[in-house]
C-alpha cells in the first residue's frame, strides 16, 4: 500500500483520485495541495483525504508520504517532480512532462539519479482498446507499422493558465500533441528513433499567443510516419480518434465519440455529459466509464504494480523527455516551415530495422506487387520483372 500526496485537485487530479479509489483500492492519498486552501479543503473533504494543504514543498517532504502524483500547471512539474527526487520519493507526473525538452531532461536526470520510481502518466496508451491494439502490433496482426495517426480535438482547455504560453509553454502542441505522439511511439516501436518532424501550427481563432491548431508528420528511422492532429478551435466535444496502418493490417480506435452510447434529449439533464461535451440537449454522446475510456484506470495499475514489483512501468520519465524532444522540433518546424531534425540528447536506441519491403514473389522472374479481383470476376496481378524492373499485369478470368 503506498502513501500517497496528489499535487492538484482540478480536472486532472480529480479523474486521477477516482481512478485510484475506485480501482486498485491499496493506496491512499494522504495529502493534497491545490493553489488555494478552501480548494484542497472541499476536494479533501469529498474524497475523504486527511491534509489539504497549499505548501507543494511540505507535501512532497511529508514523512508520511511514499509517492508523488503531480497533477499541476505545465510550468510545476519540473519543480515538483525535482522536490520528489531530493526527497527520495516516487514520482508520478502527468503529461507533458515538461515545458521543453530542457527541462524535462533535468527532470529525468534528477529522478535517475536520485534513484526513484519514476512514471510518465500517459493515460491514452493505457485505454483497455490501446493496450490490446498495441499488443496485436506488436504480435505481428498490422505486419510493420508504417503510418500512425492520432487526433485528439475539441473547443479548448478549461483553465486560464493553460491559454498563458509562459506557464503552460505552448497551445495545442504541448497540451495534445503529447498524448498524440505517444500513441503513435507506441504502435510503431519505442526502439524506433524519431529522426525530423515537419509541422503546420497557427492561431486560427483565439486571442492567445500560443497555437490553438496544428498538424504534425514524425519520421522515424525505419521510415514509418507519425502523424498528430490536434485542436482547441474544434466544435462537437472531444474528438480521440487514432488509425494504424501496418504493411499487413490496420486498426482504427473512436474513444470519446460514437463509441456506442449514443443519446437524443430534446429537454437536457442540466449538467456535465463527458468531458469537453458542448451541450446537453440535443443528440449527445455520454460515456459510460469516463476514467476507463480514457486509460486512467490501467495507467495506476501499471505504475503501482510495477512500484511493487520493482520494475519499470510502461511509461517513464525517458518516453517524456523523447515526447518533449519531438514537440521542440514541430515548435521549430513550425517556424521554419522545413523539416527540422529531433534533438534528442539521450537516445537509448532499440531495433532500427529497415521498413519490410513487401517483396512477395509471382513466380522466379516476377515479383507481385498487387492482386486484385475486379468486378468482372476476374483476378489481376501486377507484376514486376525481377531481371529488367518492368511492370506488367497478368488478368486470370
Ligand atoms: N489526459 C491527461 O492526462 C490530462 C488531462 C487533463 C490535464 N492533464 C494535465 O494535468 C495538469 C493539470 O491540468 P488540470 O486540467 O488538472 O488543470 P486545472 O486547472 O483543472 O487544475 C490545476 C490544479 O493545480 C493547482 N495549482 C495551480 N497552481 C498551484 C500552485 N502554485 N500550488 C499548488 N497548487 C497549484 C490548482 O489549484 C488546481 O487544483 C496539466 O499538466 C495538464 O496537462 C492531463
Amino acid at each position: 500500500m503506498h502513501k500517497i500526496a496528489l499535487l492538484g485537485t482540478g480536472l486532472i487530479g480529480r479523474f486521477y483520485t477516482q481512478s485510484l479509489l475506485s480501482y486498485r483500492g491499496k493506496d491512499e492519498i494522504k495529502v493534497v495541495v491545490s493553489q488555494r486552501q478552501e480548494e484542497a479543503e472541499r476536494f479533501a473533504r469529498e474524497f475523504g483525504i486527511s491534509r489539504p494543504m497549499t505548501d507543494i514543498a511540505a507535501a512532497v517532504r511529508d514523512p508520511e508520504i511514499d509517492t508523488v502524483i503531480i497533477g499541476l500547471p505545465n510550468y510545476l512539474h519540473k519543480q515538483a517532480a525535482l522536490l520528489a527526487a531530493e526527497a527520495g520519493k516516487a514520482v508520478l507526473c502527468t503529461k507533458p512532462l515538461s515545458v521543453n525538452a530542457e527541462d524535462a531532461l533535468v527532470m529525468l536526470e534528477a529522478v535517475e539519479k536520485a534513484g526513484v520510481f519514476n512514471g510518465y502518466l500517459e493515460d491514452l496508451v493505457y485505454t483497455p482498446k490501446t493496450l490490446k491494439a498495441i499488443a496485436s502490433a506488436r504480435a505481428g496482426a498490422l505486419g510493420k507499422v508504417l503510418w500512425a495517426r492520432s487526433r485528439e480535438t475539441h473547443g479548448g482547455p478549461h483553465s486560464d493558465w493553460f491559454w498563458n504560453k509562459k506557464l503552460s509553454g505552448g497551445g495545442a502542441i504541448v497540451d495534445m500533441g503529447c498524448h498524440c505522439i505517444e500513441i503513435a511511439r507506441a504502435f510503431i516501436g519505442k526502439g524506433v528513433r524519431p529522426m525530423d518532424v515537419t509541422c503546420w501550427a497557427d492561431t486560427q481563432v483565439h486571442p492567445i499567443d500560443a497555437e490553438d491548431h496544428a498538424i504534425g508528420l514524425v519520421r522515424y528511422e525505419n521510415t514509418a510516419i507519425g502523424q498528430f492532429e490536434v485542436s482547441w478551435t474544434f466544435r462537437g466535444g472531444m474528438d480521440l480518434r487514432d488509425e494504424v496502418a501496418g504493411t499487413e493490417g490496420t486498426v482504427w480506435l473512436n474513444h470519446w465519440m460514437r463509441t456506442g452510447f449514443e443519446m437524443f434529449t430534446s429537454v437536457g439533464q442540466g449538467g456535465y455529459v463527458a468531458e469537453k461535451a458542448e451541450g446537453d440537449t440535443g443528440w449527445l454522446f455520454p460515456v459510460g466509464d469516463e476514467i476507463g475510456s480514457l486509460g486512467y484506470v490501467e495507467m495506476f495499475m501499471d505504475m503501482f504494480n510495477a512500484m511493487d514489483a520493482g520494475r519499470q512501468p510502461m511509461e517513464t520519465f525517458y518516453d517524456g523527455y523523447v515526447v518533449n524532444a519531438i514537440m521542440d522540433a514541430c515548435y521549430r518546424a513550425a517556424e521554419s516551415k522545413r523539416w527540422e531534425p529531433v534533438d534528442l540528447k539521450v537516445w537509448r536506441g532499440g531495433e532500427s530495422a529497415q521498413v519490410a519491403t513487401g517483396m512477395k514473389d509471382f513466380d522466379d522472374q516476377h515479383f507481385l506487387i498487387k492482386e486484385e479481383v475486379m468486378p468482372n470476376g476476374a483476378t489481376k496481378f501486377i507484376l514486376k520483372d525481377k531481371n529488367t524492373g518492368e511492370i506488367s499485369q497478368v488478368i486470370r478470368e
